[in-house]
């Protein structure tokens, strides 16, 4: 019989940290990005908007918890000065290997509850469809109270709960996706409970209409085959979808894939 240690037990290897975001699942949410580089205009317009709102000047440190490739890094440097500094932090070194080069982007391979940023530094935090996938949501949220300054904001867009994203995930993604996707996704009563919990005050929640957008059908199928890696073919991704999210073909030809995300905005008071 073979014993383990607890030494060796108290070590996952990083692939288990990310929850399965391994190379092949970098892999393909690239691909699904170079495909449909447009596919989530709608998301990066939002948070755009959701930035303009608790933004007034040029921002210095940021920190982004889960950047994976950076799709939502690049609107934090359309709002960061030009010596001003993003904390890119994602458990998958392979995720983080996608992310486009920039200067000001320092990317950080590791866990989310212990941020390499001193106490008080970071003028904003930010999150873009990964704070579901975080098991310790308590005590990330403690980290980064930590980190920001007294008075700085976390935002955080992520799939909310009792919607048809978030029944795409639980009924399409953990079931088809060979990583699983075991999931907890935010609303208003469980992001107030964390914010109190962690030292927040919950300032604002609202869930925003963020549909995908595709040039064709099979275009929509590929992408959110590749997207969630999913081990399924086209027709039967195009049945589960009609069942989960309705895609609709709009005017001009155009597929829509109807989608949303719930903006959190907390302050470190
Ligand atoms: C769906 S991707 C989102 C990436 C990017 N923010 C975007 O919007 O395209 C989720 C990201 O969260 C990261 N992630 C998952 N679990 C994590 C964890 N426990 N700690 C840190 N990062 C994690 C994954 O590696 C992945 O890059």
């Amino acid at each position: 019989m073979t014993t383990t240690s607890v030494t060796e037990r108290q070590a996952p290897p990083p692939e288990v940290v990310a929850e399965g975001f391994n190379e092949e699942r970098a892999q393909t949410y690239a691909a699904a990005t170079r495909m449909a580089p447009d596919a989530r205009r709608n998301e990066a317009l939002q948070v755009g908007y959701a930035l303009d709102r608790l933004v007034a000047a040029p921002l210095q440190r940021v920190v982004e918890l889960g950047t994976g490739q950076g799709f939502g890094t690049a609107r934090i440097l359309e709002r960061l000065a030009p010596d001003g500094v993003v904390h890119g932090v994602d458990a998958s070194p392979f995720m983080l290997g996608h992310a486009k080069e920039d200067k000001r982007l320092k990317r950080h391979a590791g866990a989310l509850d212990q941020l390499q940023l001193q106490a008080d530094s970071a003028d904003l935090a930010f999150s873009i469809a990964a704070f579901h996938h975080i098991p310790n949501k308590w005590i990330t949220l403690e980290e980064v109270r930590r980190v920001l300054k007294p008075g700085a904001a976390f935002l955080i867009v992520d799939v909310a709960h009792d919607t048809p994203a978030q029944r795409t995930f639980d009924y399409i993604v953990r079931p088809y996706c060979t990583s699983g996707h075991d999931a907890d996704f935010l609303d208003k009563a469980w992001a107030s409970v964390l914010a109190r919990r962690a030292g927040f005050t919950l300032e604002a929640v609202r869930v925003e209409d963020t549909d995908w957008h595709f040039a064709s059908e099979p275009q929509m199928l590929e992408y959110v085959r590749d997207l969630f890696c999913l081990h399924l073919p086209l027709p039967e991704i195009r049945v589960l979808l009609d069942r989960w999210l309705a895609p609709y073909q709009a005017e001009g030809g155009r597929w829509v894939l109807p989608w949303s995300l719930g903006f959190y905005t907390l302050r470190k008071p």
